[in-house]
């Protein structure tokens, strides 16, 4: 049986990465508003994965026989000026997930819960890939900057990303 303080930190993370769905799901619709259905496209995709993450979690405590108890979700944050400033807000986010994928691991190691630290892993692996992913969209839209015809290119190759992969197709 799974130890309560790690059920305890599972469970909030299970809340952290639904409120990750929720926040970039704020982003696909304020893109849709925008008519920038390529970046919804890809936000909505990345919404999806983030309650995959969540999910994930889930099943796992609930096999490992710990508590789940289902906490309210912040309400995200619903305007960003443009895809740039969006972007570079998905990509502390992402960083700051890493530090709490991080802070699990460590939790897990000091309880000796290896099952936990072995199934953390995938985790570790994944925030390198989102905040590449994150990262890389920053840094086009950098090269974007105030060129309309740029952003319209990038909007049909953000609409572009298959359900599996964090990036824009080339
Ligand atoms: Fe579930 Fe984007 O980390």
């Amino acid at each position: 049986m799974i130890k309560e303080s790690v059920a305890e930190a599972i469970n909030k993370q299970i809340n952290a990465e639904m409120y990750s769905g929720y926040l970039y799901l704020s982003m696909a619709v304020d893109f849709g508003e925008k008519n920038l259905d390529g970046f919804q496209h890809w936000m909505r995709l990345q919404a999806e994965e983030e309650l995959g993450h969540g999910m994930r979690f889930l099943d796992y405590l609930q096999e490992r026989g710990g508590h789940i108890e289902l906490q309210a979700i912040e309400k995200p944050e619903i305007q960003w000026d443009t895809p740039l400033e969006a972007f570079e807000f998905v990509y502390q986010h992402e960083c700051k997930v890493t530090g709490m994928i991080n802070d699990l691991v460590d939790l897990a190691e000091k309880e000796k819960d290896r099952a936990t630290v072995n199934m953390l892993q995938w985790f570790v692996d994944e925030q390198v890939e989102e905040e590449d992913s994150a990262n890389e969209i920053v840094q086009k839209l950098k090269m974007v900057g105030d060129s309309p015809s740029a952003l319209m290119m990038m909007n049909e190759k953000m609409a572009q990303r298959p359900m599996e992969s964090g990036e824009p197709e080339e």
